[in-house]
């Protein structure tokens, strides 16, 4: 199934910045998961869940060094969990399926930022219905900041040239509630592209170069982003922050979970459409090339700085400083011929020790790899050199079929003998259905 051809009808919505208070030196947001119903389509309301309001979640941003605390309050009829994908922190804080909210209860997880600005995001995590709880709109938009990146003449204003997209497919019945039908690649594809909860988006456009936040928040579906007219755009950074300079790039792939950062210049008065490609055929969850967005450029527009050369300094990874190596093999829904168990623990690594992390997918399906708790380095692919778009730092990475991944993957702090971080596919359909592990970072000899 691939999404039809859209007008652009609709002004994209940008989720609001989260509100926060500074309270003894911790800084404090509230999200409030709760169910309501939001105007997507013609057809009628649609029954939605959101947080601080009826679809996604406001955007949350945090400086590098700052301590914070997020109070998450749990409306909803279920339980549910919250978790922050690509953030370094403590396992007991993580939001995985060990950290569940009961109805009307709060959870307060409190850790410090310290890890490279980046585009990080946070969605439910409860075991076997995580999917059920995303596609709903439980997902939101977590910025880190730090001084390299707000040195940098970059777009930075969020909202006008700095701009949050979290693409997601949905299906709507004829009373406009979200349907969930299985598609050919045992995932839940949708039929109309969303862009922040937006049918047919559209982006007026007033500065020169706009920066975007690309998020693939769907449960199952592969983007290969570019514009129609082909130009080109540069990648600024991925998953776990900044590259180490932009990559010119003409597309880019992403996998559910995975983030971009791309600036795209515009002329006075042009429009451009963001569009996806048809995937790689090793990676296919969907079948031909489709509209996401519009953008459009005001007749007069104000100017940007050019971007530099050089965006941060990107260690080379290198191997030999790992101390250990393990091998994860996806195959049907398991991993190592395993489903999750949740009274299980499948890897026990040493806290302050980097390993490579060989993973391959045995499948012709595609499946994808994220771990918790770490931004990974990309060694190899079939022995080769990653390409430039994965030199940085990742937490989630697309497999193709029958290739070998190495990734280097490091446990900086953080020991806890008893609370286990995950790692899984981000395909939410197969995390549910048990494509999932458990690790504890653990101090040496415990
Ligand atoms: Cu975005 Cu374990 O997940
Ligand atoms: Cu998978």
């Amino acid at each position: 199934p691939a999404a039809g051809s859209v007008s652009f009808s609709n002004p994209l919505r940008v989720p609001p910045l989260a509100e926060s208070t500074v309270e003894d030196g911790v800084r404090v947001f509230e999200l409030t998961a709760a169910a309501g119903s939001t105007g997507i389509v013609p057809e009628g309301q649609t029954p939605t869940l959101g947080y601080n309001g009826s679809y996604l979640g406001p955007t949350l941003v945090a400086e590098r060094g700052e301590i914070v605390r997020v109070d998450v309050d749990n409306q909803l009829p279920d339980t549910t969990t919250v978790h922050w994908h690509g953030m370094h922190l403590p396992a007991a804080m993580d939001g995985g399926p060990h950290n569940p909210i009961a109805p009307g209860e709060t959870w307060s997880p409190e850790w410090m930022v310290d890890q490279p600005a980046a585009t990080l995001w946070y969605h439910p995590h409860l075991h076997g219905i995580t999917r059920e709880q995303v596609d709903a709109g439980l997902a939101g938009m977590f910025l880190v900041r730090d001084d390299v990146e707000a040195s940098l003449p970059l777009p930075h204003e969020y909202g006008v040239d700095d701009i949050p997209v979290i693409v997601q497919d949905r299906s709507f019945d004829a009373e406009g509630a979200f349907t969930g039908e299985l598609g050919q690649f045992d995932g839940v594809l949708g039929d109309t592209i969303l862009v922040n909860g937006t049918a047919s988006p559209y982006l007026d456009v007033t500065t020169e170069r706009v920066r975007l936040r690309l998020l693939n928040g769907s449960s199952a579906r592969m983007y290969e982003f570019a514009f129609d007219d082909g130009r080109p755009f540069d990648l600024i950074a991925t998953d776990g922050g900044l590259l180490e300079a932009p990559v010119e790039s003409e597309s880019i792939p992403l996998s559910p979970g995975e983030r971009a950062e791309i600036v795209v210049t515009m002329s006075p008065g042009e429009r451009a459409v963001l569009r996806s490609l048809a995937p790689d055929a090793d990676l296919n969850a969907g079948s031909s090339s489709f509209d996401v967005m519009e953008l459009r450029a005001a007749s007069a527009l104000d100017p940007s700085l050019e971007l530099p050369e050089r965006l941060a300094d990107i260690p080379e990874p290198d191997a030999s400083t790992a101390d250990g190596e393990r091998t994860f093999e996806l195959s049907g829904h398991n991993i190592n011929d395993r489903q999750m168990d949740m009274g299980r623990v499948d890897e026990v690594v040493t806290v302050d020790t980097s390993e490579v992390w060989r993973v391959r997918n045995d499948n012709p399906l595609p499946h994808s790899f994220h771990v918790h708790d770490t931004q990974f380095r990309v060694l190899s692919i079939d022995g080769q050199a990653p390409p430039a778009r994965l030199a940085g730092y990742k937490d989630t990475i697309a497999l193709e079929w029958n290739r070998e991944y190495r990734l280097l993957v490091r446990f900086e702090d953080y020991a806890d003998p008893t609370t286990p971080y995950m790692y899984h596919c981000h395909l939410l359909w197969h995390e549910d259905q048990g494509m999932m592990g458990q690790f504890l970072v653990v101090e040496p000899g415990q």
